[in-house]
């Protein structure tokens, strides 16, 4: 069995993060987001990998390399542009050949990995095996239809849809799905939809197994999402301490500390990561945070937040919370006069104050 990971999409719902940065490089707890799919095949024994890349394609090959790092061999397959998930099948047949395969949303990540349903699938031999959740907004995914247990329906993004359960972004299929993605029209959205496929082989007779995901599932493709997947994730690390904790420092909880850390003066409350190199000093770092390498917090509290690589927030004088801050990011307090607010920010940054 192959594995196909899309990573080709340009991740609008994250911008400004995005007009510099893959979103499938985000990092979640410290490790890019792609990285928790990638895993997650390995982990079902699959060892042949193809990733669709697109603008990005640059970046991502160069954060994930040949997949020796991992000791599975990845192969890259370029999209012109985001034509669609049908259309990344479309244009992968010539490495997946005839063989089965998972094709995995290069932004998605599951508490429960996917060994399970890989084994189900290679047991079972339906044509299709998707997986599907409950979800309160059903109109902003994939979401099937069932009777008796069966897939009767899926539409993508319906406006009124029929049940509440979302495809997610993991799909098992033999070869028939080529056929599927051909016969396909665009969408409204002029993309060939993968859900559009998988409701031409329900319609031709082709067996697609629904299989309800009961542990997390996040498509960590807005805000909200990475900050929940980065709490989750960050709950299920173990601390640690490689780096230097001065005698006045506190640490509570799963705090991982990384080499090279220096931390003086501050209280860090756990589950937290702390990357490489990176100085807090005289500050409370508060659960679910994430701090990548080389940053500097200084005189400032933060929580349940991301900051990148090589920023530096220093003296901020309420709590930060909820927040995502990209690499290189400078916050600071300005001179006490005048007293004003002094920004310089990107297209279609956003920013809270109170
Ligand atoms: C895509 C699929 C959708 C699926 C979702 C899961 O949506 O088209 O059917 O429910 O991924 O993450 P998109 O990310 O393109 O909006």
């Amino acid at each position: 069995m192959k594995g196909l990971i899309l990573s080709g999409g340009k991740g609008t719902r994250l911008r400004p993060l995005t007009f510099t940065q893959a979103k499938q490089l985000v990092p979640v707890a410290n490790k890019p987001v792609l990285f928790y799919g990638i895993e997650a095949l390995k982990e079902a024994g699959i060892s042949d990998i193809g990733i669709i890349v697109g603008d990005t394609k640059d970046e991502i090959k160069q954060a994930t390399g040949d997949g020796s790092r991992w000791d599975l061999n990845i192969t890259y397959i370029e999209q012109e542009a985001p034509l669609g998930l049908a259309h990344a099948v479309k244009i992968s047949e010539e490495f997946l050949k005839d063989e089965h395969f998972v094709m995995y949303l290069g932004d998605n990540i599951l508490k429960s990995g996917i060994t399970s349903l890989v084994e189900e699938f290679q047991q079972k031999k339906p044509n299709s095996l998707i997986l599907l959740t409950e979800v309160p907004n059903p109109q902003m995914f994939g979401v099937a239809e069932l009777e008796g247990g069966r897939v009767v329906r899926l539409v993508e993004k319906p406006k009124k849809p029929a049940s509440n359960l979302a495809l997610v972004g993991v799909y098992m299929f033999d070869a028939h799905i080529y056929e599927a993605v051909k016969a396909i029209k665009p969408s409204w959205r002029n993309e060939l939809e993968i859900t559009d496929a998988i409701q031409y082989l329900v319609e031709h007779g082709f067996e697609v197994q629904p299989h309800l995901v009961t542990g997390w599932w996040k498509d960590t493709g807005k805000l909200e999402d990475i900050l929940e997947a980065n709490r989750l994730i960050l709950e299920t690390l173990s601390g640690s301490n490689l780096g230097h904790v001065d005698d006045t420092s506190k640490i509570n909880g799963q705090v991982v500390i990384e080499q090279g850390v220096s931390v003086k003066n501050s209280i860090i409350r756990g589950p937290v990561i702390i990357g490489e190199n990176s100085e807090i000093t005289d500050s409370y770092i508060g659960p679910f945070t994430s701090i990548q390498n080389n940053c500097k917090i200084i005189l400032t509290e933060i929580e349940h937040s991301i900051v990148l690589e090589k920023s530096e927030i220093v003296e901020v004088g309420s709590r930060i919370d909820e927040s995502l801050i990209g690499r290189e990011v400078k916050i600071f307090k300005c001179p006490p006069k005048p007293s004003v607010y002094r920004f310089m920010v990107g297209d279609k940054s956003e920013i809270g104050i109170k």
